[in-house]
């Protein structure tokens, strides 16, 4: 295959059709750990950050320039739909929700609304951004957070170790997780495609904490929710990434979402994935972010090795196995995208 175009690179990835190399970007590319980032952060919040549109799109690029990636991501976060539904969300830094919701009444509340009017400045971003990477032929990534993970927030009302207030609700009140979990659905699923619509190429959906679950409760209560959203997102016009964190003794049921690439987190050896499941869907990975702070001659060593393993797969796109931390060396992402671009057949 001769050189292709970034966009053609990551889609073709996607889909499983041949590449000349494997695409790249980072999760969180755009974020503390950029000096150029914190610049910007100095002079807002984050959630202002989110809904202010000129430098949303400032922030979404800078990963192009300072560590050579190959893609953008819309910046945002996975909590920014979720307002509209009626829910106050502060950041702090991670969410945190006023009331959590534990009431059957407070759910009945929750509104699946329209993004065009609960977030008109996120479909900004993403028309915004589109126009920009066009001519540079970079693609332009949308993404979601999973109703899992959503749901474990909005019933816990912040971050924890155990999230037990949430599973415990599947335990005790399973009608009202389940209403809970379809009203995440269809929010999640107007979100996706009113960004695939604004211009999004690809997308990808963040179930951070789905891989909490043993496998038995995984299949009820999570491979559902993704089945729905990989039915109903429009993957004809941008193929679906699905992303489970903490997930490599649910990779089958992964698989079963009917995503276009799985993104798998370090933890899962991606010789034996590609082996596994390569030939059913591609694969997205799977850097521990902390290796980042190796050497860079280790950095490309790795890079290898990780093209090498995926190999056997129909498609691999580069990435690590979760985001950049606030404390990952600049010049570690830097020696990750250039070892991506050095791969054999790649253009320089
Ligand atoms: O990948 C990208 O570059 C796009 C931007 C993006 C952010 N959050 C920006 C962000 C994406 C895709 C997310 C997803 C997200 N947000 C997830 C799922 C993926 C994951 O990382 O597990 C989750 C669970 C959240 C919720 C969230 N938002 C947490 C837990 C935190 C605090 C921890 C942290 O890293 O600060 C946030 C805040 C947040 N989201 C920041 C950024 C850049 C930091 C904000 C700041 O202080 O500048």
């Amino acid at each position: 295959v001769t050189a292709l175009s970034p966009t053609e690179r990551l889609l073709r990835a996607c889909r499983g059709e041949p590449v000349d190399r494997p695409p790249v970007w980072l999760m969180r590319q755009a974020g503390r750990y950029l000096p150029a980032y914190r610049r910007v952060r100095e002079q807002v919040s984050f959630a202002e950050l989110c809904r202010d549109v000129d430098r949303a799109v400032e922030v979404s690029l800078q990963p192009l320039d300072e560590v050579g990636s190959e893609a953008v991501i819309l910046f945002s976060d996975i909590f920014t739909p979720v307002p509209g539904m009626g829910v106050d969300v502060d950041f702090r830094p991670g969410p945190v929700i006023a009331e959590p919701i534990r009431s059957a009444a407070q759910v009945e509340r929750l509104r699946v609304p329209d993004p065009r009017e609960s977030v008109p400045f996120v479909l900004e971003i993403v028309r915004a951004l589109r126009g920009d990477l066009a001519a540079r032929e970079i693609p332009l990534l949308g993404f979601a957070g999973a109703p899992f993970t959503l749901a474990a927030y909005l019933v816990e009302g912040a971050g924890s170790r155990s999230f037990s207030t949430w599973k415990r609700m599947l335990w005790r009140e399973p009608a009202l997780a389940r209403d809970l979990l379809a009203r995440l659905t269809d929010l999640t699923v107007g979100y996706l495609n009113a960004q695939i619509e604004a211009g999004a190429q690809a997308v990808q959906l963040f179930d951070t904490w789905a891989g909490m679950l043993a496998p038995a409760e995984y299949r009820e209560w999570v491979l559902p929710t993704h089945r729905e959203i990989a039915a109903k997102v429009d993957r004809a016009a941008a193929p679906l990434i699905l992303y489970v964190n903490d997930g490599s003794h649910v990779l089958e049921e992964a698989v079963e979402s009917g995503a276009d690439v799985l993104s798998l987190d370090w933890r899962v050896d991606l010789a034996e994935a590609a082996r596994r499941f390569g030939a059913r869907v591609s694969l997205q990975g799977n850097l521990d972010p902390c290796a980042l702070a190796a050497p860079p001659e280790t950095i490309e060593r790795l890079v290898r090795e990780l093209a090498a393993a995926a190999a056997p797969a129909r498609g691999h796109i580069l990435n690590l196995g979760h985001g950049c931390l606030p404390d990952t060396p600049v010049e570690g992402v830097r020696a990750f995208t250039a070892a991506a671009r050095a791969l054999a057949g790649g253009a320089p």
